[in-house]
């Protein structure tokens, strides 16, 4: 491969798209597409988008990520999270390109007690859990050089998110209800960007040996865990010049009293210990990631 490779960045609008251009900004040519560019519904396109790119690598940050919206547009859901993945697995195997794709935590049905394992069996509760699942399933058929990470209620800077939500709902209320039954890592879009680059930076210089020796499905999420009630919580303590000096009530309520359409995992908690056994990295514990996001929002805000 030549020094400067080419990157292709799927999904390069999403809040992990966006980290991934900021941390491979200078790992190569970077070539960024997203739905202004390419329907991934649609496989001819997502085919042609990969030829004409021609890259040394692909980071597949796109996803149906509408959890509950999903349940309702189950074949948009599996189209974009299994067929599309599947043809970049395709793609990569034809032309020895490293696929980088994320997965999720939502394969797990949560009654786990104790952190999930790579190997303990998903059984997802909802139809994103379930099209992720069949994402991951058809790139290790197709195999390859591919890094699959399964992550969980990924937030940052930019897109959608719970953070992000939170600030804003903050600003807006006085007391809210939060679910306190569901316990996840909340992972930073910054460390898993970061995480990555370092991981695709070790097995382009042959740190980790042949591709049989790395190539796989490995959890990578930031470390520790709490409820969606506690993250608020650690939100409204730590984002004080986020919040225009407002601190709403934060009141614990079990996941029975706030009804959604899709179900949700009770214990989302993935073990990293794979991924820290392989490539020696650590995401750090969600807090300070928290910090990191909460500082560069704060730096990103208009000075008066
Ligand atoms: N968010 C989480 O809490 C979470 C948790 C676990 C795992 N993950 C996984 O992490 C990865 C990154 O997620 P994220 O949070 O960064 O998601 P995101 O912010 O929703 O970004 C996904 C991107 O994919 C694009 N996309 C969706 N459908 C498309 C289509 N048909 N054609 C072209 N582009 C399309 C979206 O465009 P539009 O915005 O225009 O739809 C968006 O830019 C995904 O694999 C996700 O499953 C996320």
């Amino acid at each position: 491969m030549s020094s400067r490779p080419r990157i292709l960045i799927v999904g390069a609008a999403g809040q992990v798209g966006l980290e991934l251009q900021r941390s491979f900004a200078d790992a190569g040519e970077i070539i960024t597409r997203d739905r202004d560019t390419v329907d991934l519904a649609v496989p001819d396109q997502v085919r042609a988008m990969v030829r004409d790119a021609a890259p040394n690598i692909i980071l597949n940050a796109a996803a149906y990520t509408a959890v509950d919206r999903a349940e309702s547009e189950p074949d948009a859901a599996l189209a974009i999270n299994a067929q599309a993945p599947g043809i970049l697995a395709e793609e990569s195997l034809r032309s020895g390109t490293l696929l980088v794709h994320y997965s999720t935590d939502y394969v797990f049905d949560g009654f786990k007690v104790g952190p999930w394992v790579e190997t303990d069996k998903p059984n997802p509760l909802n139809v994103y859990g379930a099209s992720k699942l069949a994402g991951e399933k058809v790139i290790q058929q197709v195999g390859g050089k591919y890094l699959i990470f399964r992550t969980s209620w990924v937030y940052g800077p930019h897109g959608s998110n719970f953070l992000l939500t939170m600030l804003r709902l903050g600003r807006e209320r006085d007391s809210l209800n939060i679910v306190d039954d569901q316990i996840g890592a909340p992972t930073s879009s910054i460390e898993l960007a970061d995480a990555t680059r370092t991981i695709v930076s070790g097995v382009l210089a042959g740190q980790f040996g042949a591709t049989s020796d790395w190539a796989g499905l490995y959890h990578m999420t930031c470390g520790g865990s709490v409820s969606w009630c506690g993250f608020a919580r650690a939100i409204f303590t730590r984002a004080q010049t986020l919040l225009d000096g407002k601190m709403p009530a934060v009141y614990p309520i079990p996941s029975s009293e706030y009804p959604t359409p899709a179900r949700r995992p009770q214990n989302s908690v993935l073990s990293n210990e794979r991924l820290r056994a392989r490539f020696g990295v650590q995401l750090a514990p969600w807090e300070p990631a928290l910090d990191w996001v909460l500082r560069r929002l704060t730096s990103q805000q208009p000075q008066v």
